[in-house]
């Protein structure tokens, strides 16, 4: 496994690669990784004969820069290296650009990504700019590791959708495959930013699950005033101390509201928890 900082060594590897034909995987992470990002390294290695790992905090997709979130992201790339060396299967490549590499003229004069719609609402509604940073991103990373498959995570159910939207929409030659949620034993999400939680808020941050959970009960048993069981979850979720931001049923493919056509729906939500936002989903299969 070999870490490599710049485009052009990057460039340089995956062109062998390709000559021989093989087969190449990429798994887009920000880092601090955990067992969930290493099912997607798992799974890229069924996909595909060449993994590439990045790790990259994005400054593009966090909206408070300065002294905010972006600053205390957490960077711990070499225990990451460690994590990914220790895989059954070593990935070959992480790919570690420093911001200057990922950036060269500076992101406020960068080109960008938008996808319309999907990315105006639900997180990016509470987070301005988000997604034009992710998908930006995301299609850089393509176009330096030209992979053949990329994988994502279903936790960020909406980020997938946006991937989706951009492949598709800008004929990007590459199979995205979107992976379940890993989660803790207790039902919380993984996620880099559960490090932001007390030990006592994580046990309370399974409250979150639990809720969707409740929630996909009351849908499969019938219930359909979907603006009640809404209601009754944030409800549910300031009880137990969460701020939430959003809870919401709605149509899997697009995620506009949902209606009794829709084939497939998924409920999910987003709730800050002490330090931490936290975001969930369940992605629900069509009644018949
Ligand atoms: P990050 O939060 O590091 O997540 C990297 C990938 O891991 C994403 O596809 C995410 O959906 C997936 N992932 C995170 N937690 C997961 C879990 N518990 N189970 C399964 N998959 C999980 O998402 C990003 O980084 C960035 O926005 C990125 C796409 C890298 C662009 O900067």
């Amino acid at each position: 496994m070999k870490t490599i900082d710049t485009v052009t060594g990057l460039r340089i590897m995956v062109a062998r690669w390709r000559a021989n034909g093989e087969r190449v995987a990429l798994v887009p992470t920000m880092g601090n990784l955990h067992a969930g990002h290493l099912q997607l390294v798992e799974r890229a290695r069924k996909n595909a004969h060449r993994v590439i790992v990045s790790i990259f905090v994005n400054p593009m997709q966090f909206s408070n820069r300065n002294g905010g979130d972006f600053e205390r992201y957490p960077r711990t790339l070499e225990e990451d290296g460690k994590k990914l060396s220790a895989m059954g299967y070593q990935p070959d490549i992480i790919f570690a650009p420093s911001v200057q590499a990922m950036y060269p003229a500076g992101f406020k004069q960068e080109a960008r990504i938008e996808v319309p719609e999907i990315s105006n609402i639900l997180c990016g509604e509470f987070r301005p700019g988000h997604f034009v940073g992710v998908a930006t991103v995301v299609a850089k990373l393509f176009n330096m590791a030209q992979p053949d498959v990329a994988l994502f995570g279903e936790k960020d159910f909406q980020q997938l959708l946006v991937i989706r939207r951009l492949v598709a929409d800008l004929c990007f030659p590459v199979e995205i495959i979107g992976i379940p949620t890993v989660r803790e034993k207790n039902g919380l999400a993984m996620s880099s930013r559960n490090a932001y939680l007390s030990s006592e808020e994580r046990e309370r941050a399974a409250v979150l699950y639990q809720t969707l959970q409740q929630a996909q009960q009351q849908i499969e048993s019938g219930e359909r005033d979907f603006a009640m069981i809404q209601a009754q979850a944030t409800a549910k979720l300031s009880e137990a101390g969460f701020q939430p931001e959003y809870f919401e049923i709605r149509r899997a493919q697009d995620l506009q509201l949902a209606t009794d056509m829709d084939e497939q729906q998924v409920i999910l939500a987003a709730a800050w928890l002490g330090e931490a936002r936290l975001i969930d989903n369940i992605v629900m299969e069509s009644p018949d």
